[in-house]
């Protein structure tokens, strides 16, 4: 029985955009829930992609801007995600070789969801204050630009 995946605050970064995707993959991991529910493999084997490429160019963007504010420890959080990568390309490889699909979803739902969880609640909280300085110093950065 998978757990309930509700956002609460410990989740939150306060940098809205990055919590704004954070609730996003919440989201897709309530929808593989009702995929399985449904037992709807049409639907799961959307979900599962989707959940997979949209966590994918999350990890990118949020190396992105790890990179703009100089954060020190980009290349350590850049290899968590890479593992990240292979863990969920492994599931899309088994579901491509035709592995039982609600069993795997199952799988995937508890393992990358709970991957997810730890990484957004532990490791992503890491790079904040670096991200969120050089987003407002880019900020203040562009007004100033824009009036003087
Ligand atoms: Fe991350």
């Amino acid at each position: 029985m998978a757990y309930n995946i509700t956002w609460t605050a410990e989740f939150e970064t306060g940098i809205a955009i990055i919590d704004d995707q954070h609730k996003h993959i919440f989201d897709y991991l309530n929808e593989i829930d009702r995929a399985i529910a449904c037992k709807s493999v049409e639907e799961i084997e959307r979900v599962i992609k989707a959940i997979i490429d949209y966590s994918i160019s999350h990890n990118t963007f949020e190396e992105s801007l790890m990179e703009k504010a100089g954060y020190p420890l980009l290349e350590a959080h850049h290899q968590v995600h890479e593992r990240f990568k292979e863990r969920a390309h492994a599931y899309g490889a088994r579901f491509e070789k035709g592995e039982d699909p609600i069993r795997l979803a199952r799988e995937v739902r508890g393992d990358i969801g709970l991957w997810l969880t730890n990484h957004i609640k532990r490791d992503d909280k890491h790079y904040v204050s670096d991200v969120k300085r050089s987003l407002e110093g880019g900020f203040v950065a562009r007004m100033l630009a824009k009036f003087f």
